[in-house]
């Protein structure tokens, strides 16, 4: 038995309010993201508009599961080898660092939650290469999502895009179902095998959030109790949206005018064979 929570539309329309206000907090960093900046200066901006601007309360800070302390920041700033939960502080941003924003906003109780990648100045050629496949990655997991499908489609297709192109997928953190609790049922695996594990329905939302590294998989955790890194200090990157189940498939909750539209691979018409 299922025991994923099927939203009422009630909390549909808050958990879309929700979504969008998560999207448009990256939109409004996205030009303070750049050579020189603090990640503490980040959190510092983005900490004010949620607050003072959109009325909404930044779900990380004092966040606090059970075996963490408390979360003390309003962001995560993840930045280079940093795969997740980067706190923010004194660290300024140079030329070629690649960072890892993630949001997670309460409005009227409603969780939205999202990241994104940003380059610093022209990335490394790899860099780019792995912010683009890990982008494809959460897109294609987006892509199966629809009444029936399970959740192990979503994983296998993540990991199968990930390992083809010679990156790692890691096993310790997943996306989750969230609505008005942050992390909630299931966990949703950005690995496994397609038609295995639960059965997706209408009105269940969740988020896709694949950590992919461009070294091996293993992680390691810094002495701060939060920060997460790859243990043979590769890239890691990760983008994060939180998605619905439609009748008919699936609805992007964190949308805005700034977000990236789909990568070319989806819906992509099948490549003509050449004659
Ligand atoms: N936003 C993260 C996620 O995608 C969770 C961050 S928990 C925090 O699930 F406390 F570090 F903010
Ligand atoms: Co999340
Ligand atoms: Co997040």
């Amino acid at each position: 038995m299922s025991t994923i929570s099927i939203k009422t539309p009630e909390e549909i329309e808050g958990m879309r309010l929700a979504g969008r206000l998560a999207s448009e907090v990256l939109d409004y960093i996205t030009p303070f993201v750049k050579n020189g900046v603090t990640t503490g200066e980040l959190d510092r901006l983005c900490h004010e508009y949620m607050v003072n601007v959109q009325g909404t309360v930044p779900a990380p800070l004092n966040y606090c599961p059970p075996g963490y302390t408390p979360y003390p920041k309003a962001i995560c700033t993840s930045v280079n080898d940093v795969i997740c939960h980067g706190i923010p502080g004194d660290k300024v941003l140079k030329n070629g660092d690649v960072v890892n924003l993630d949001i997670t906003v309460i409005k009227d109780g409603y969780h939205g939650d999202n990241s994104r990648m940003f380059f610093i100045g022209e990335p490394s050629i790899l860099a780019r290469r792995l912010s683009e496949v890990t982008y494809e990655c959460m897109w294609l997991g987006i892509s199966k999502v629809r009444p029936g499908a399970h959740l192990g489609d979503i994983g296998h297709v993540i990991q199968q895009h990930a390992e083809k192109n010679g990156y790692s997928v890691v096993r310790e953190f997943c996306g989750h179902g969230i609505g008005k609790v942050f992390h909630e049922e299931p966990q949703v695996l950005h690995y496994g095998r397609p038609g295995t594990l639960e059965k997706l329905e209408a009105g269940m939302i969740f988020t896709i959030e694949p950590m992919i590294n461009a070294g091996r998989r293993d992680i390691r955790e810094m002495g701060d109790g939060w920060t997460i890194k790859t243990k043979d200090r590769s890239l890691s990157a990760q983008w994060e949206h939180t998605i619905l189940v439609t009748e008919t498939g699936y609805e992007v909750l964190t949308q805005s005018a700034g977000t990236p539209p789909p990568p070319a691979i989806i819906n992509a018409p099948a490549q003509a064979v050449a004659a």
